[in-house]
C-alpha cells in the first residue's frame, strides 16, 4: 500500500493529540463517568489517540518505524494515568460511602423498652417482705370456694345479716361462689395443719359491687392469722402497729376503731389519716380524714371449735388488708380505676418501684 500521510503531517497530529491530552488533565478529572468520557473521546473506536496510532500505518515504512514507538508511548502514559486516576476516584468514592454508612458509635445507645412491675405487684410485696420479716409464712386459697370456707365456718350461717355486706357472685351449676375475701384461708389453713400458726394470704377476691373510685368488683386482699397459746388483742395490735409503721413510716398517724365481724370478737378496723387532705376530709377519705386499710380482730372460740380445734388451749387474731387501699395511699392514687385499666401513661409512674 501506497503512503498516504506525510511525517510532518503526522507529528502535526501527534502535537495535537498531545496537547489535547495534556488540557484533559486526567489527574484532575472529579469524577469517574467524567473520566469515561474522557477516556472515550482518546481511546474509544474512533478517539482521537485511536486514530492518530491508526493513521501510523500510512506513514512510509521507516517513518512509522520511527513515529510507531512514539505513539505508543504517548498511548501507554495516558493509560496510567487513566488507571491511576480511576483508583483515587474510586477509593474516594468506598470512603464516601463508608462515612455515610458508618456507625457513630460516639451516639448514645436506644434504650430498649423496659417492663415494669405493676404498683399493685410491688406493694403486695411490700407488705409481705414486712410479715416475712415479723416471722410470717405465705399461704395461698381457692378463689373459687363453697359455702362452708367462705361463710359457715367463719359464723356466718345462711340466715347471718352479714352476708349481705358482702355480696356475692355464685356459680350457675355447682354449689360454688367466687370468694367475697381472703378469710376461707383462715379455714383452709387451720384444717390443713396444725397450731401454732403464722400466715399471710394474697389474693383476689370479688363481691357484686357498683364499681367507683373506691370500689371495684374485683380487688385484693392480704388475710393474716396467726394461732398460739393465750394471743390477745394486745398481740393483734403490736403486729398491726408495727406493720404499718414499717409500710407507711413510724409518723403515720393511725386508729383501732371498735368493729365488728362474725368471725372475730373482739373485732376492730383500722384507719389510716388520710394521705390526700389534712384531716379535714374530702371526696377520698369520704369526707371523714381517715381511710380504711384493715379489718381485724382476736379469733372467734366458735371458728376455732369449727376446725375442731379447742378455744380453751388454743387463740389467736385474724386480719385483712386491703390492697388496693395500701397502694392508692403509697402511691397518692385517687381513683382504684387507674389499676386495671392499663394505661401505661399511668403505669409508667412506678418506674422506681422495678427492683
Ligand atoms: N374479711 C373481712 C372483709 O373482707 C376483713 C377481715 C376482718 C378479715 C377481720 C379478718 C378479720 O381476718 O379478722 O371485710
Amino acid at each position: 500500500m501506497e503512503p498516504t500521510k506525510t511525517l510532518a503531517a503526522w507529528q502535526q497530529e501527534y502535537a495535537k493529540v498531545e496537547s489535547a491530552l495534556a488540557a484533559a488533565d486526567v489527574e484532575k478529572t472529579a469524577d469517574l463517568p467524567k473520566l469515561e468520557e474522557v477516556r472515550v473521546r482518546f481511546l474509544g473506536r474512533k478517539g482521537e489517540l485511536t486514530e492518530l496510532l491508526k493513521s501510523l500505518k500510512d506513514l512510509p515504512l521507516d517513518d512509522r518505524k520511527a513515529c510507531g514507538p512514539k505513539g505508543n508511548a504517548l498511548k501507554a502514559a495516558f493509560e496510567a494515568k487513566l488507571s491511576a486516576a480511576k483508583s483515587r476516584l474510586e477509593d474516594a468514592a468506598d470512603a464516601d460511602a463508608f462515612r455515610k454508612d458508618a456507625i457513630d458509635l460516639t451516639l448514645p445507645a436506644l434504650r430498649p423498652p423496659r417492663g415494669r412491675l405493676h404498683p399493685l405487684t410491688t406493694t403486695l410485696g411490700r407488705i409481705a417482705d414486712i410479715f416475712r420479716r415479723l416471722g410470717y409464712s405465705w399461704a395461698e386459697g381457692p378463689q373459687v370456694e363453697d359455702e362452708f370456707h367462705n361463710f359457715d365456718a367463719l359464723n356466718m350461717p345462711g340466715d347471718h345479716p352479714a352476708r349481705d355486706t358482702q355480696d356475692t357472685f355464685y356459680l350457675q351449676d355447682l354449689p360454688r361462689l367466687l370468694r367475697t375475701h381472703t378469710s376461707n384461708v383462715q379455714i383452709r389453713a387451720m384444717e390443713a395443719g396444725k397450731p401454732p400458726i403464722r400466715i399471710v394470704c394474697p389474693g383476689r377476691v370479688f363481691r357484686h359491687e357498683q364499681i367507683d373510685a373506691t370500689h371495684s368488683a374485683v380487688f385484693h386482699q392480704v388475710e393474716g392469722l396467726v394461732i398460739d397459746r393465750s394471743l390477745g388483742f394486745a398481740d393483734l395490735k403490736g403486729h398491726l402497729q408495727t406493720f404499718l409503721e414499717s409500710l407507711l413510716g413510724s409518723s403515720t398517724k393511725t386508729r383501732f376503731r371498735p368493729s365488728y365481724f362474725p368471725f372475730t370478737e373482739p373485732s376492730t378496723e383500722v384507719d389510716v389519716k388520710c394521705f390526700f387532705c389534712p384531716g379535714t376530709g374530702c371526696p377520698a377519705c369520704k369526707h371523714t380524714g381517715w381511710i380504711e386499710i384493715l379489718g381485724a380482730g382476736v379469733v372467734h372460740p366458735k371458728v376455732l371449735r369449727n376446725v375442731g380445734w379447742d378455744p380453751e388451749t388454743w387463740s389467736g387474731f385474724a386480719f385483712g388488708i386491703g390492697v388496693e387501699r395500701v397502694a392508692m395511699l403509697v402511691h397518692g392514687v385517687r381513683d382504684l380505676r387507674d389499676f386495671y385499666t392499663n394505661d401505661l401513661r399511668f403505669l409508667r409512674q412506678f418506674d422506681e418501684d422495678l427492683v
